[in-house]
């Protein structure tokens, strides 16, 4: 059975039991700004767990596209991975444990026909201090599931990771392990989550591999949660119906919720039986197409096969989301994943780098039927993966030679020459530690951060001063370009993408200047669209209303935030609207600002360019 098969029978098998399906969010989570990438079904879902009602109702089901950066040096081994399709089912306050654990199970072994007897849970164990009581009801629940398999289900209490790599299996099939191992929110254990946030116990199953015995390295025993690789978790049933209080406490949500995740690729390479999930159809084109540009085969260097075939599908999927690479947050993730994808093809030799794009492709056409929008963005993705690693592969040229220069001139590299390193010529940090490491010179690292710092705290100064207040010049040519600016940003994300961002503004009396995110010269027609909607915003006679919020309000309403500025917890935020409230533009933006875009007069595009790459430039003017 391959991965898109395994995909649509989860949904339908939640389908037939009353669950709508909907549609995977994006990676880039739409109002929560505590989180850089959706890295778990239910995140999207956040309010409805805590009680809003879903339009769609109390009984969901989908595929969710996550990313989880904090797994990236984890990938090479096999069955880590930054992106992953997580299987959801959720249960808004609808149904419980009674209901989710069976329909689990006899999805996994009626549907999908995993031999139970590979089969091992674990339930939570309870936790006096908190006031949280062992999941009995689960255990109960287990023991009934597997006495319809014919299996004898003895519950063993192992407590803690380490406590289960001394006592061992013990004969069980339930393994109960404390907070740390079955108890999930998104900020992970009871201590760590913040006032409001729901968790609750849950309950993992884990699949036994058979031809993988207990590595003792990993303890003296092995149990479902020993990192040894003889069991691989497959999926976790949520039950969240607590909230943290205030005083640290925990009480009832006003629903009793489930959310299930499963990990798609998980769950197709434990049927497949073999532990390496990127033995799956999803990676073989990859695979395939490093073994033919490397000319070594996968099994000489998994490793480097891995990291590449990971990196590439992570940074397409990024991309179809509206990720650009850029040194920060996001955008340097993905630039680090197309980074190492480079310096990877080039530990096995190859120094081109035109198979990093056509590796992207063979992910376009895998997903394009669950995920549309990969087509929709097949150019743009191309064009990003190729600009970006031709970008790397020189300034590697470069950093190699001087760090070659640096190895013969005394063997350390100083906390300047590395500075120089990342700022002049873009090379990372990561990339000299590695070097240095395998060549066996020294680093001065501490002096690199420091010189960094006071780097990062000059350009903050200064950009501050920039933007103090708004506009510098505040005549009325130049006010009325302000809003003309507005105008022009909101027009090209409706034009071009909401991908499309603010990269650098300057205002003089006589023009704007805006630079965006894009990563292809502008089409003529698409200047005159854009040209067009903001002249016709003008025309609507749309006011500029001031609001102040607090940041996190701005932020939930849409409102476009100025690039490389730093904002404090109440902004100010300038609407354009229309007499019925209707919001054509909403941007962060201390003013000021014209009162109607009627006194604008006429609007002129000048000049489209470009400024580096994936970022375009439009120079406009008003007339009359
Ligand atoms: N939200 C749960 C998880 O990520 C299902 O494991």
């Amino acid at each position: 059975m391959n991965s898109n098969e395994v995909r649509q029978k989860f949904l339908d098998f939640y389908q037939k039991r009353g669950h709508t399906v909907i549609p995977s969010s994006s990676l880039v989570p739409e109002n929560d700004p505590t989180t850089l990438f959706t890295g778990s079904g239910m995140q999207p879902l956040l309010p409805y767990l805590l009680g809003q009602k879903h339009p769609l109702g109390t009984r969901l089901v989908n595929s969710q596209k996550c990313f989880r950066a904090e797994d990236i040096d984890e990938v090479g081994d096999n069955r880590h991975t930054t992106f992953f399709e997580m299987l959801g089912n959720w249960s808004l306050g609808a149904y419980f444990k009674q209901e989710q654990l069976p329909w689990v199970f006899s999805f996994l072994t009626d549907e999908l026909g995993f031999n139970p007897e590979k089969l091992s849970v674990t339930a939570f164990a309870g936790d006096a201090r908190l006031g949280i009581p062992k999941d009995e009801e689960s255990i109960e629940i287990w023991k009934q599931l597997f006495q319809e398999k014919g299996i004898k289900a003895k519950a063993v209490e192992l407590g803690t990771e380490q406590q289960g790599s001394e006592k061992g299996m013990q004969g069980g099939r339930i393994f109960l392990y404390d907070s740390k191992k079955n108890w999930w929110s998104r900020s992970g254990v009871p201590e760590k989550m913040p006032t409001g946030e729901p968790g609750g116990p849950d309950s993992e199953i884990f699949y036994e591999f058979e031809d993988t015995p207990h590595n003792l390295a990993f303890g003296k025993e092995c149990h479902p949660n020993c990192d040894c690789g003889r069991f691989m978790e497959i999926c976790n049933s949520v039950f969240m119906e607590y909230r943290k209080a205030e005083d640290g406490s925990f009480g009832k949500l006003p629903q009793r919720n489930v959310d299930f995740g499963g990990g798609l690729e998980r769950i197709a390479a434990a049927l497949s039986g073999n532990s390496d999930v990127f033995q799956l159809d999803i990676f073989q084109k990859a695979l395939l197409t490093i073994e033919q540009v490397a000319g070594i085969p996968y099994a000489q260097n998994k490793e480097a096969f891995r990291v590449i075939a990971d990196h590439i599908r992570g940074s397409v999927m990024m991309i179809s989301d509206g990720v650009l690479p850029s040194n920060k947050e996001r955008g340097y993730i993905l630039r680090r994943l197309i980074r190492r994808s480079v310096i990877k093809g080039r530990q096995l030799g190859v120094q081109e780098t035109n198979w990093i794009s056509e590796i992207g492709s063979s992910y376009i056409e895998f997903y394009k039927s669950s995920y549309p929008e990969l087509a929709q963005k097949r150019e743009e993705i191309g064009i990003i993966l190729t600009l970006e690693a031709k970008k790397f592969a020189k300034t590697l040229e470069t950093g190699l030679k001087l760090l070659e220069h640096i190895r013969q001139k005394g063997n350390v590299v100083s906390g300047q020459d590395a500075f120089i390193l990342f700022t002049t010529h873009g090379f990372p940090i990561e990339l000299v530690e590695e070097i240095a490491e395998r060549e066996g010179m020294g680093l001065e690292k501490e002096e690199f951060s420091k010189l960094l710092e006071e780097h990062r705290e000059l350009s903050r100064t200064s950009s501050a001063g920039k933007f103090k207040g708004g506009l510098a010049d505040t005549s009325y040519e130049t006010t009325k370009l302000h809003t003309a600016h507005h105008l022009t940003l909101a027009a090209l994300r409706e034009i071009l993408g909401d991908h499309v961002h603010q990269r650098g503004s300057n205002i003089t009396a006589e023009r704007l200047r805006l630079d965006f995110s894009y990563p292809a010269k502008l089409t003529q027609d698409q200047i005159q669209q854009v040209e067009d909607l903001v002249n016709a915003k003008i025309q609507e006679e749309l006011d500029m209303v001031r609001k102040e919020m607090r940041k996190e309000e701005a932020l939930k309403l849409g409102a476009e935030m100025e690039f490389g500025v730093k904002y404090g917890d109440v902004v100010s935020v300038y609407i354009a609207q229309d007499k019925e409230g209707k919001a054509f533009s909403k941007e962060f933006c201390g003013g000021p600002h014209a009162q109607n875009t009627k006194e604008l007069g006429v609007f002129k595009i000048i000049k489209e360019e470009a400024v580096s790459s994936g970022i375009r430039r439009i120079k406009a003017r008003l007339n009359g």
